[in-house]
């Protein structure tokens, strides 16, 4: 805890038109000395006003630059208070950054999934965040963006131009789930190109959103929940999808057309060597910071596009000596996710693979309400979405489990802020709930406490420290 917090809380700092502050609260300890960076007219000499006024009541003092702060003593500046840490100030304007959450759809998930009652999973989510700036002296602002059925309901279309320009402007951008009930949702009666997922698909796209990681964790307090075998389940399992997300079937090109009289569809699995190279290499990456074990998942017995994936994988390795790589074909993948999940650390794999074998991993978790993920660009934007879909069949009855979401905002501190203690504060207060018996009802069991979405929320923001 900081010795003093500077409340900022009546003040907008913007930068080139845009709201980038709002309510800042930040903590210094005594001694603490502090730069302000950031660019021209983010609000750095706004902040130093306002600070110097409070510092007035405290008897602190403000050195506007470096060289006066370097002309005195470490004595002297340890006995006076200057102005914020230079790595905690850069954190604290990036966390100033919009913070943009999408997904106020009509949909809802028992997943952390969307709407009217996944808009609540979404505001469990910042709920959370806002808990966790408070505690930590940070800020989070919102900017609130259509996506999917929402955008369709009011625009005509699951994504604007406009909004995919929001989102590019944002450091990152948080989401709940997206998709209706295809039988009866009128957005279902729409061309494909039009339809919820085909807003999510130019998202990824648009924002380049080329690496997909999907963490599937065994809880220990869930283990009851895990379809698998008990003597597989006791062994655990923590295992990270790496699923390359631009590219492959899903940006093919595709057609259905009469040919000899016959309809015949036609979708285009293409992959270039720079792709299959990048998204390698991010798998790499991770595992370095794991268990250093690959498992690149390919159908190299069938098809071009995967030798070739082996091929790039096999070349990537050679820079990642300490990794151990080893290849699996995508069936045996799939079963040796149900026999054995303990086996694998960082399973790296393309689109459509990495589609299904997500869903089978999350499965085998038995809690897919709890499985956050991310996707990322080359920079430090990402996009953090459950993992898993929408559920429409419990929409707006306030049971469904915002953790996914709450743990996808953790992953955003972490990758996109770099805030990971922040993370780690999160990832903390949601086992620390789950340990004192609280449950949603997709993974409530015999003896423990039944509590709904936003009573969840509320437990995880107490526990947050
Ligand atoms: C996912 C979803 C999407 C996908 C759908 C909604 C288009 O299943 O994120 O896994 O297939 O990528
Ligand atoms: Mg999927």
């Amino acid at each position: 805890m900081a010795d003093y917090y500077f409340k900022m809380d009546d003040m907008a700092v913007g930068y080139q038109g845009k709201t980038l502050i709002h309510d800042i609260n930040i903590g210094i300890d005594k001694g603490e000395i502090v730069t302000l960076i950031g660019p021209n007219g983010s609000g750095k000499s706004t902040i130093l006003k306002s600070i110097t006024k409070q510092l007035k009541l405290i008897g602190g003092k403000v050195f506007f630059d470096d060289t006066s702060l370097q002309e005195m003593s470490y004595k002297e500046l340890s006995s006076n208070m200057a102005v914020v840490l230079t790595e905690r100030i850069k954190t604290e304007l990036m966390t100033c950054h919009e913070i943009v959450a999408t997904g106020r759809y009509p949909y809802t998930g028992r997943l952390g999934i969307l709407t009217p009652e996944d808009e609540q999973i979404v505001d469990e989510a910042m709920k959370v965040l806002d808990q966790t700036a408070k505690v930590y002296g940070h800020s989070i602002s919102y900017t609130q963006l259509l996506m999917g059925g929402a955008s369709i309901d009011v625009n005509g279309v699951p994504l604007t131009e406009e909004t995919l320009q929001l989102a590019k402007d944002s450091d990152a951008v948080l989401m709940g789930s997206i998709g209706g009930d295809a039988k009866t949702s009128p957005w279902y009666q729409l061309e494909p190109s039009k339809r919820p997922e085909a807003g999510l698909l130019q998202l990824r796209k648009g924002l380049n959103l080329f690496a997909n990681l999907r963490p599937a964790v065994l809880y220990d307090e869930l283990k009851g929940a895990c379809p698998l075998k008990k003597e597989i389940a006791d062994r655990g399992f923590d295992l990270m999808i790496m699923r390359e997300l631009t590219g492959g079937l899903y940006f093919g090109k595709r057609s259905t057309e009469e040919i000899d009289g016959v309809l015949t569809a036609k979708d285009e699995l293409t992959y270039n060597e720079n792709e299959i190279r990048r998204i390698a290499k991010r798998g790499f990456d991770i595992a370095m910071k794991r268990n250093k074990k690959v498992t690149s998942v390919d159908k190299a017995n069938v098809l071009d596009s995967s030798r070739l994936w082996r091929k790039v994988v096999e070349e990537v390795a050679k820079d990642y000596p300490e990794v151990t790589l080893e290849h699996m074909l995508v069936d045996n993948c799939a079963m040796q996710l149900v026999k054995d999940p303990a086996q694998f650390d960082v399973v790296l794999t393309e689109n459509m693979f990495g589609d299904i074998l997500s869903d089978e991993a999350s499965m085998v978790t038995g809690s897919i309400g709890m499985l956050a993920s991310a996707s990322l660009n080359d920079t430090k934007f990402g996009l953090y979405e459950p993992s898993g879909g929408s559920a429409p069949d419990i929409a707006g009855k306030g049971i469904a489990n915002p953790i996914a979401t709450i743990l996808s905002a953790a992953m955003m501190l972490r990758f996109s802020f770099d805030l990971d203690k922040e993370a780690d504060a999160i990832e903390n207060a949601v086992a620390a709930v789950l340990k004192d018996g609280y449950r949603t009802i997709d993974i409530m069991s015999e003896g423990k406490e039944q509590i709904g979405t936003a009573q969840m929320g509320d437990k995880i923001c107490e526990y947050i420290k």
